[in-house]
C-alpha cells in the first residue's frame, strides 16, 4: 500500500544504466522510492509479486518491446499508471501505448526529469484515487449496504453507523446538514436498508408546495372539501402507507400543519381536509432540515413537542469542507460517472486542479462538487481534467460574494441572525447589492442552477437574474 499519496513507489524499467542511475538519483532526492529493473521480464515479475505504484517504462528493452511489457502490466494490474519514456524514433510506439491506456509519455531529453516529476505527481493522484475507489467498491461489495454513499471520512463513518443502527426500526429520524451534504441520500439509504425497502419512499418538500395546498397534498381531501374538490383525494401520508415518507425542509412546515403532523406521529391517525373520518396509516417518518431547528423552537416558530417526536434519532451530516479527504474521493467517483455518461475518455484529474478543489470551501457541498466535475468533464480537452477545466473565476466569485455577506457573521444561512448583526453602527454592514447577489446565488444553488425556477421562486424575470449575475461578474 502507498503511504504517501504524492510520493508513490516508482518502478523504473530501463536498460540504459547511466540514465537509470541519473533518474533514480533525481527522483530519490525528491522523496520518491525507486526500484530499478533492466529487463521487461523482471518488471513483469515485480508486478506479479504485487508492486503497487507508478511504472516508468522505456519503450526499448533488451528482452521484449515496451509495448509488450505495457500490455502485460495492463492484464495483471490495470490500475497502475504507466508512464512511457521514449527515445528518438520511438514516439510512434509511445503514442500507441497512450492510446491503449498508458498514462503519459515523455521524450528523453533536456526536460526529462522536470517532466517526469510533474507526470509522476499526476499519476500518483490518479493511483491513489483509483486505489481508494477500488477499496471502497470492495467494502461495498462486502457489506452491500450503502453503494451510493461514497466516503472515507471518519465523521461520515459515524453517519453510516447511525444509518445501520436505525434502519431496522421504525423510529423517526431527523437528518440535519447544510444544503447538498447528502440528506436525501442518507434518508434513502435508511429506507432501502429497512424492512420497508420494497415499499414506497416518498419525498415531500414542504418548502416547494404553496401553503394553501400543503395540507391537501399531505393529508388529502374529502369530496366537497373546497370548491373544485369534486372527488375525494388521497394525500401523501395515505400514498406512503407501509413505506417511508421523507419530510424535506421540515423546518418550513407552517404551525397549522405541525399539530396535525404531531398527531400522525403519536397515533398514526389524521383527518383528510374537510373530513371527519379518521384515517390510520403505517408510515415511517424521516425528516430533514438545513435550519437550526432548536433555534426555531426557541423562537416559537416550531413546536417543541413535534421537534422531540421528529428528532428521536438525530443524524448530523458534516459539510464537505470539514471532511477534506472526501473531496478527492468524490471527485474521482463523479469523474468516473460523468466520463462514462458523456462517453468521454477522461481518466484523471491533474494535481493542480485537485489543489484548487482542496482549497475551496464548497458552500454547496457535494452537489456543488458534482456540478463542478460534470462541467469539467464536458469541457475537458484531453484525457485529464486540468486546472483550466475548473471554472476558477466562478469559484472565486462565489466565495468572494459569500464571504462578503457571511464572514463577520459566521453563519451563512441564518437570515434573522444576519439582519441583527449587519447594521450600521455595528462593525459590519453589508451592501445591499452583495446581499441580493448572494441570495440569488444561494437560490440558484438550491435549485441546481435552474434560472427559470429561481426566477419563479424569487418573483422576478429570468432577465433580472442574468443581468445581475453578469454585472456581478464584472464587479468581481
Ligand atoms: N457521500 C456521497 N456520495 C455520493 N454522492 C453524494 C454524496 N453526498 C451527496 N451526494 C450527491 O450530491 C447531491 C446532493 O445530495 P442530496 O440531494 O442528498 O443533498 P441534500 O442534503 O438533500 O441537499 P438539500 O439540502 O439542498 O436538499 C446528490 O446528487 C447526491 O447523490
Ligand atoms: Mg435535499
Amino acid at each position: 500500500m502507498i503511504t504517501n499519496k504524492e510520493k508513490p513507489k516508482v518502478l523504473l524499467c530501463d536498460d540504459y544504466v547511466k540514465l537509470a542511475n541519473f533518474i533514480t538519483e533525481q527522483l530519490s532526492a525528491e522523496g520518491f522510492e525507486v526500484e530499478w529493473t533492466g529487463t521487461g521480464h523482471e518488471a513483469l515479475q515485480k508486478i506479479r509479486e504485487g508492486f503497487v505504484g507508478v511504472v516508468l517504462l522505456d519503450v526499448k528493452l533488451p528482452d521484449m518491446s515496451g509495448l509488450e511489457v505495457f500490455e502485460g502490466i495492463r492484464q495483471m494490474a490495470p490500475d497502475l499508471p504507466v508512464v512511457v519514456i521514449t527515445a528518438h524514433g520511438t514516439v510512434d510506439m509511445a503514442v500507441d501505448a497512450v492510446q491503449k491506456g498508458a498514462f503519459d509519455f515523455i521524450p528523453k531529453g533536456q526536460d526529462l526529469v522536470k517532466r517526469l516529476k510533474i507526470s509522476l505527481k499526476n499519476a500518483a493522484e490518479r493511483l491513489s484515487m483509483t486505489l481508494r475507489l477500488n477499496q471502497l467498491e470492495g467494502q461495498v461489495r462486502g457489506r452491500t449496504t450503502f453503494p451510493d454513499i461514497i466516503t472515507e471520512s471518519s465523521r461520515m463513518t459515524k453517519v453510516l453507523t447511525s444509518i445501520r443502527e436505525v434502519s431496522g426500526s421504525d423510529v423517526p429520524v431527523l437528518i440535519t446538514g447544510e444544503t447538498g451534504t447528502g440528506k436525501e441520500l442518507v434518508a434513502r439509504a435508511i429506507h432501502s436498508n429497512s424492512p420497508r425497502r420494497d415499499k414506497i419512499f416518498l419525498p415531500v418538500n414542504s418548502a416547494g408546495i404553496p401553503e394553501g395546498l400543503l395540507e391537501t397534498e399531505m393529508f388529502g381531501a374529502e369530496k366537497g372539501a373546497y370548491t373544485g374538490a369534486v372527488q375525494a383525494r388521497r394525500g401523501m401520508f395515505e400514498l406512503a402507507d407501509g413505506g417511508t415518507i421523507f419530510l424535506d425542509e421540515v423546518g418550513e412546515l407552517p404551525l397549522s400543519l405541525q399539530a396535525k403532523l404531531l398527531r400522525v406521529l403519536q397515533e398514526g391517525k389524521f383527518l383528510r381536509v374537510g373530513g371527519s373520518r379518521e384515517i390510520s396509516v403505517n408510515v415511517r417518518v424521516i425528516s430533514a432540515t438545513n435550519r437550526d431547528l432548536l433555534k426555531e423552537v426557541e423562537e416559537k416558530r416550531f413546536r417543541d413537542d413535534l421537534y422531540y417526536r421528529l428528532a428521536v434519532f438525530p443524524i448530523e451530516i458534516p459539510p464537505l469542507r470539514e471532511r477534506g479527504e472526501d473531496i478527492v474521493l468524490l471527485s474521482g467517483y463523479f469523474l468516473k460517472q460523468f466520463s462514462r455518461q458523456e462517453g468521454k475518455e477522461v481518466h484523471g484529474i491533474e494535481h493542480e486542479a485537485l489543489e484548487i478543489l482542496r482549497n475551496y470551501s464548497f458552500p454547496g457541498n457535494v452537489r456543488e462538487l458534482r456540478n463542478i466535475i460534470r462541467h469539467a468533464v464536458l469541457v475537458a480537452k484531453g484525457n485529464m481534467i486540468t486546472a483550466q477545466d475548473i471554472d476558477k473565476e466562478f469559484l472565486a466569485r462565489r466565495e468572494g460574494l459569500l464571504a462578503k455577506v457571511s464572514d463577520s457573521i459566521g453563519e451563512r444561512t441564518n437570515l434573522q441572525e444576519f439582519m441583527k448583526i449587519a447594521v450600521p453602527g455595528s462593525d459590519y454592514v453589508a451592501k445591499l447589492d452583495n446581499v441580493v447577489d448572494a441570495y440569488i446565488e444561494r437560490v440558484l444553488e438550491v435549485l441546481d442552477g435552474n434560472v427559470s425556477k429561481a426566477a419563479k421562486a424569487l418573483g422576478v424575470t429570468r432577465r433580472t437574474i442574468y443581468n445581475r449575475r453578469k454585472r456581478g461578474h464584472k464587479a468581481n
